[in-house]
């Protein structure tokens, strides 16, 4: 295998610590974000970085939408492949694996599958984009179909804008079970160790921060042990430098009848400035789990007020479209 070929696929391994998971021993979803994040980055610096010209770092401008399939525990070892799968021009997607081993048994699950675009930034001038050396396929097909997965999201990105969606305080006494009983904020003062190397946060950190808060909101309505299900597309709109401040908000906007959709909206702004832009905002699914880690059933939402009815709805439409997608990709596996 020659060194371009090598540098376009990666394996990391890691067991899982008490500090990776929640209290009942789940692995939290933003740990195994942030382990695909830092995966998909390491190879996608390495391959932008085999050419000549400025030496430049992989960002995170959008993950597709990611499922978790299985969940891990504190003992087992996060195994994550990553693989340079389609390079545009100035972007590539990586495809991540990760799987879950049981060390004292051998066995083996697949948790997660993901797939991660980022764009070079130049080192001197982090807006500037640098140019993606191009890909060895292994055929005309691999190539084909990793084109129509570009055009695609590029499609889908142009479609769905960045959600203008305000944040609006909750009452001060709330009602149980009403989507201002349980939305929930992060402050958070970003720091050298959340950042690249050149002073913009990793999107693994933020997206660790974004089901932390997701997560909150979920245990705060249904009272119960919660993992997070699926997480839909993000889009990286805009680089969060170090030393702002990060608001990170979520609230619940669609619950059905063992499952919850929790809107999570990340601002940012600098610490001596008041004015907020809003960075990055993404959908989280996350199910309530009983002791022996079956789904149970979730309050219902009490809805108050037009908004809160139209995110419902709005909710309900994508619940049932993915729903219908999960269905037709099982029957085409069987
Ligand atoms: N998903 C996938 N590809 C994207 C994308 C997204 N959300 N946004 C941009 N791209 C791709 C474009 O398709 C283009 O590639 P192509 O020419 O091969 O098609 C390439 O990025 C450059 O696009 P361009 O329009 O020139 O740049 P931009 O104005 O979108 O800026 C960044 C690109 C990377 C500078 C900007 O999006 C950014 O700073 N994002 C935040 C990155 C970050 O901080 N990540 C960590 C998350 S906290």
């Amino acid at each position: 295998m020659s060194a371009h070929e090598t540098a376009s696929l990666l394996q990391l391994c890691r067991i899982m610590r008490p500090d990776d998971a929640n209290i009942v021993g789940n692995v939290h979803g933003g740990n195994i974000l942030k382990m695909i994040e830092e995966a998909g980055c390491i190879v996608g610096t390495r391959h932008c970085n085999a050419q000549n010209g400025d030496r430049c770092m992989a960002a995170l401008v959008r993950v597709e939408k990611t499922e978790f399939l299985f969940p891990m525990f504190i003992g087992e070892v996060a195994h994550v492949t990553a693989e340079i799968t389609y390079a545009s021009q100035h972007s590539l997607e990586v495809q991540v694996k990760v799987t879950a081993e049981n060390i004292l048994t051998g066995a083996k699950k697949l948790t997660n599958k993901a797939a991660l675009w980022y764009v070079p930034c130049s080192l001197k001038n982090v807006n500037k984009v640098m140019k993606v050396p191009p890909i060895k396929y292994a055929d005309q097909e691999q190539e084909e179909q990793g084109r129509k997965r570009y055009e695609a999201q590029k499609l889908e990105r142009m479609e769905t804008k960045a959600r203008t969606e305000e944040v609006v305080p909750p009452p001060s006494n709330p009602e149980q079970y009403t989507v201002g009983y349980s939305q929930s904020t992060l402050i958070h003062l970003v720091g050298p160790s959340d950042c690249t190397l050149h002073h913009y946060v990793h999107g693994g950190v933020t997206m660790k921060l974004m089901d932390e808060v997701a997560g909150i909101v979920a245990a705060r309505h249904c009272n119960t042990n919660i993992v997070t299900a699926s997480v839909d597309a993000i889009n990286f709109h805009r680089k969060i430098n170090k030393g702002c401040v990060v608001t990170v908000t979520g609230r619940l906007t669609f619950v059905s009848n063992k499952s919850m959709e929790i809107e999570v909206l990340v601002d940012a702004s600098s610490l001596v400035e008041p004015d907020k832009y809003r960075a990055v905002s993404a959908f989280f699914s996350f199910i309530s789990l009983d002791k022996d880690n079956k789904p149970l059933p979730v309050p219902p939402l009490k809805i108050e007020g037009e908004d809160e009815q139209r995110r419902f709805d709005e909710g309900n439409a994508r619940y049932i479209l993915n729903k219908a997608k999960r269905l037709a990709a099982k029957e085409r596996q069987q």
